[in-house]
């Protein structure tokens, strides 16, 4: 078990999801297409042809899972409200049936004693505003605060945490320019646009949440950040890794926290962010915590033929690696937290996603002895309360996720969940994983 003497007491211990991995009913209610119901629809652009139609039908089955988490002993639920429910167009009257479905979640979250923390945006666009332009618009940051104040206002009185965009990188750079997630481009431009026009979305969301919300609202963004290292010390990848730091970390950390976009990677780019007067400060809008994501560090080499950065990851020579392909690397979220505290000081940051897939296997007995997951999670956890030992203010971790889910590109075949799902019948099974978290949990909050 880990020691987690360090960790702040009142931790708050979670688990996450978002609204298109595991809700499925994609038009039931009224809820319209989003860019991923069109990008999955795209042949090729999904492991096996895999669509979040039905996903884990969370939209009907949800009560169990809310049972689940009550079952694991967690803190908080961390969950995304899928926009295209709320607004079927994007912009316009909200659609009841949408909101009613969180209204009910979040009360029962309650209920159960499960602190609802929401995210206003998990890569689900409304395909309407797509067709307006999407994020390389800025009418699309307008609209996203305009969703963000309705939201704020139905759900205000008891939500207490907003995490405002989740990953504006995958968005960005793995939507706009890599073309692997929805809306599938592959134009630089557009990429820029897009970074600019999720930031300035969080900064105006921000502003609108504090203005609805009828309790004091504690808000954030949510980035997926990486320690970066050279392959070599060849001078070429060294600065590889400077170009590869600052398209992940600097990008999106500089501008949040007031300094403006990093000015060597607008020489790296060759272009500038469509930054109008006043725009810098309404990203730089103070927010009370920042949330983490954290999956694994990139070693990289430079790499002139690829999209920008121009940097390749390499693999580590033996390193051991998840389903995904992923270094399994605990030391870089300590890095991470403790780099993050001490350029950046955010008042607070939570682990908002830390997990990992691997090929499990339901044993006759429907046990799911899950080694590998029990043991990064374990590591990842002793590595945050390391973090917490050298000062950083961490308060907060959630595993990603509660259930195996739909993972974008990559389908079903990757599981990431405490709890294994079985697609044919629905049926949820508590992995060993699951069972030591709950454990972890209790034994945190009523030590021996
Ligand atoms: C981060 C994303 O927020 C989440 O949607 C995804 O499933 C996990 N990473 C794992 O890739």
């Amino acid at each position: 078990m880990p020691d987690l003497s360090a960790l702040p007491p009142g931790f708050t211990w979670g688990v996450a999801t978002s609204a298109y991995q595991i809700e499925g009913a994609v038009d039931v209610d009224g809820r319209k297409p989003s860019i991923w119901d069109t990008f999955c629809r795209v042949p090729g652009a999904i492991d096996n042809g895999d669509t979040g139609d039905v996903a884990c039908d969370h939209y009907h089955r949800w009560p169990q899972d809310v049972d689940l988490l009550r079952r694991l002993g967690v803190d908080a639920y961390r969950f995304s409200i899928a926009w295209p429910r709320i607004l079927p167009d994007g912009t316009g009257t909200p659609n009841p049936p949408g909101l009613a479905f969180y209204d009910r979640l979040i009360d029962n979250l309650l209920a159960a004693g499960i602190e609802p923390l929401v995210t206003l945006y998990h890569w689900d666009l409304p395909q309407a505003l797509q067709e307006k332009g999407g994020w390389p618009s800025r009418d699309t940051a307008a609209a996203f605060a305009s969703y963000a104040e309705i939201v704020a206002g139905a759900y205000g009185d008891r939500v207490k945490t907003w995490n405002t965009v989740n990953e504006p990188l995958c968005s960005a750079w793995i939507g706009h320019l890599e073309g692997k997630m929805a809306p599938g481009e592959r134009d630089l431009r557009r990429a820029i646009d897009t970074s600019h026009h999720l930031l300035l979305g969080h900064g105006l969301a921000t502003q609108a949440i504090r203005a609805a919300a009828s309790r004091p609202a504690q808000v954030g963004i949510v980035f997926n950040l990486s320690p970066i290292e050279p392959g070599t010390d060849r001078p070429e990848d060294v600065a590889a890794a400077v170009r590869a730091d600052g398209h992940t970390n600097r990008w999106w950390l500089d501008p949040v926290f007031g300094r403006g976009y990093p000015a060597d990677m607008l020489d790296v780019y060759g272009m500038e962010p469509p930054v109008h007067s006043g725009d810098l400060d309404v990203i730089a809008t103070p927010t009370d915590l920042l949330g983490i994501n954290y999956y694994f560090r990139q070693v990289v080499v430079d790499a002139p033929d690829a999209a920008a950065p121009y940097a390749r990851q390499v693999e580590v020579p033996g390193s051991s690696t998840t389903a995904m392909d992923w270094e399994v690397y605990a030391d870089g979220l300590e890095q991470t937290l403790v780099r993050v505290h001490e350029e950046y000081a955010p008042a607070r940051i939570m682990v908002t996603e830390s997990g990992s897939a691997w090929y499990d296997e339901v044993t006759l007995t429907e046990v799911v002895d899950d080694k590998d997951r029990t043991k990064y999670n374990d590591d990842h956890i002793q590595a945050v309360a390391r973090a917490a030992a050298r000062g950083v203010p961490v308060d907060g971790y959630f595993v990603w996720s509660l259930l195996d889910n739909f993972e974008w590109a990559y389908g079903y075949d990757k599981r990431f969940g405490l709890v294994h799902v079985d697609y044919k019948t629905q049926k949820r099974t508590l992995k060993e994983s699951g069972r030591r978290y709950a454990d972890l949990i209790e034994s945190f909050k009523h030590p021996a």
